[in-house]
């Protein structure tokens, strides 16, 4: 189906998130649609699912003007949608969440059953190897497993439009290569698909056609053959560097010491296997590893959010391992979450607060009991222009910003205290390329303070790019550390839990 986007426009409030945007999508075609975080494009796709009313402008199927009263009505007229903000029900089985995907949806695609839900989901799953098992509840899922699922709902009703907003920003490289394929297959087989992403390689290997907005407007197309600097630096504005700058590190005393750490889960299964590393001041150790291989377990025992069941961990001389995570936290360690919307924002607050969390209780943000507002706000005013998060003002809600945005926000109030240590978990997931080389730039600079980090990121660019030093995980332990100059097939056996020595 074609679709055309005309002068749409999109207000919130006095701030206008879409400016008179024009889209043309043709039959059987890929559409990438770049932009800055914020630049408004999960705001145009979501006019055209029906979830906003747009201002101005229309939406035309096949050269007819439609309207869409919410999502049910997009459905019906062939449109599926992969939301970068998962709209999954979290006390519901997988098969539950595909099945109510199809219920306010007249025609033959109408899932009627669990059944058959199931079925569905198991056969989408297989065919894309998503390993997503459809009696799963969806709390118990990873992000990773929650976008694949998104995925498989958009997916179950063969839509002739098909909207992926972010869809592999929490995929690993190898689940992202399958969606891409899906994608091509998709379109040649005659479906007009959007594509919203921030990793300018998967617009060179599947868009057809590639629209960029900046600050609600259309600034320009490009070709597929455009190069990545290119394509950068149509969506920012500026030239940007895909390299991260920095000098050799100058590594001091151990900050970080880890003994034998090990978490069992609620079911028994050992999911950190006796891990064992020291990281030192001024040092930056990244962890690679597929995803799901015992990362969200180490960072999370090693700030408290989960009880190690044997060893220890030492900051700076004190056990942190049994400590609340407050107590954790104030002992001097950043972090960065791997589900920002769970972990690290709290939606319903606004930028300023989320900014001061940790802090909320102390001077100079409260005397007493009284929160000092002029204190909090100089504080937000600072961080928000530092970090350059791109909001109305600092009294928006932090759930109503933009995917990158939100990062931003976490990464603002984690990286702007004095740290002994960082953890971060894919720190840069969601964010545009110009925030990118901001944030590694950042923490390269935490480094050279003197700080340890941790990186954990399934992105092998990023953790080649900023780590001193590579650990590299499978199944639960340290298989070997390695220097950043490790070629990627060695890493990559590595991955695959081939031992240091057996790939030396
Ligand atoms: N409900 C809302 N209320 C107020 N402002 C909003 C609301 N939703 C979005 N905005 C603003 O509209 C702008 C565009 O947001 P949008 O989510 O479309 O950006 P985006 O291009 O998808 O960015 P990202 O790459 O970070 O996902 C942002 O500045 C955001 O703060
Ligand atoms: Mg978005």
């Amino acid at each position: 189906m074609k679709l055309e986007l005309r002068g749409i426009t999109k207000r919130f409030g006095d701030f206008t998130a879409n400016d008179r945007i024009d889209l043309l999508v043709e039959p059987g075609t890929v559409h990438a649609l770049l932009g800055e975080n914020g630049a408004g494009k999960s705001t145009l796709m979501n006019v055209l699912f029906g979830l906003y009313d747009a201002d101005e402008g229309e939406v035309l199927l096949d050269d007819s003007p439609v309207v869409f009263d919410g999502p049910g009505d997009a459905m019906a007229a062939g449109i599926g949608m992969v939301h970068q903000h998962f709209m999954l029900v979290h006390p519901f089985t997988v098969a539950e969440n595909v099945m109510l995907g199809h219920e306010d949806v007249r025609g033959p695609a109408k899932l009627l059953d669990l059944d058959a839900a199931r079925t569905k989901v198991r056969e989408i799953s297989d065919r894309f190897n998503f390993n997503v098992d459809p009696d799963a509840v969806i709390e118990d899922l990873p992000v990773g497993a929650q976008q694949r699922v998104e995925i498989i709902k958009a997916l179950s009703r063969d839509a002739s439009i098909l909207i992926l907003d972010e869809p592999t920003a929490v995929l690993t490289p190898q689940e992202t290569d399958e969606l891409l394929g899906i994608v091509k297959d998709l379109r040649d087989a005659g479906t007009s698909v959007v594509l919203i992403t921030h990793k300018l390689r998967e617009v060179q290997a599947v868009a057809d056609t590639i629209t960029v907005i900046r600050r609600g407007k259309v600034v320009g197309t490009a070709e597929p053959t455009a190069s990545q600097e290119e394509l950068a630096s149509l969506m920012v504005g500026r030239a940007v560097s895909m390299r991260v700058d920095k000098t050799a590190a100058q590594p001091g005393e151990t900050m970080l010491t880890v003994e034998g750490l090990t978490v069992v889960d609620d079911a028994e299964i050992v999911q950190l296997d006796g891990v064992s590393f020291e990281v030192k001041a001024g040092e930056i150790l990244a962890i690679a590893g597929v995803q799901g291989n015992g990362q969200t377990e180490l960072t999370e025992a090693l700030i408290g959010v989960v009880a190690a069941d044997a060893g220890s961990a030492i900051l700076d001389g004190d056990v942190i391992t049994g400590k609340s995570i407050k107590d954790v936290l104030f002992s001097g360690i950043g972090f960065v979450p791997e589900d920002r919307t769970e972990d690290g924002i709290v939606a319903s607050m606004t930028i300023a607060n989320n900014l001061i969390l940790d802090v909320h209780d102390q001077a100079p943000y409260a005397k007493g009991f009284a929160l000092q507002p002029k204190a909090i706000a100089d504080e937000a005013r600072k961080h928000v222009e530092q970090f350059d998060v791109r909001a109305t003002s600092i009294e928006q809600t932090a759930g109503s910003l933009s995917g990158g945005n939100q990062q931003k926000v976490v990464l603002a109030r984690e990286l702007s205290r004095p740290l002994k240590l960082l953890i971060a978990s894919n720190p840069t997931r969601g964010l545009d390329v110009g925030s990118i080389e901001f944030v590694h730039k950042r923490i390269v600079a935490e480094r050279d303070a003197g700080a340890a980090v941790i990186i954990v990121s399934a992105e092998l660019d990023e953790v080649v790019a900023l780590a001193d030093r590579i650990a590299v995980m499978y199944h639960g332990r340290i298989v070997g550390i390695v220097p950043p100059d490790t070629d990627r097939d060695t890493l990559g056996l590595m991955m695959a839990g081939a031992h240091q020595e057996e790939v030396a």
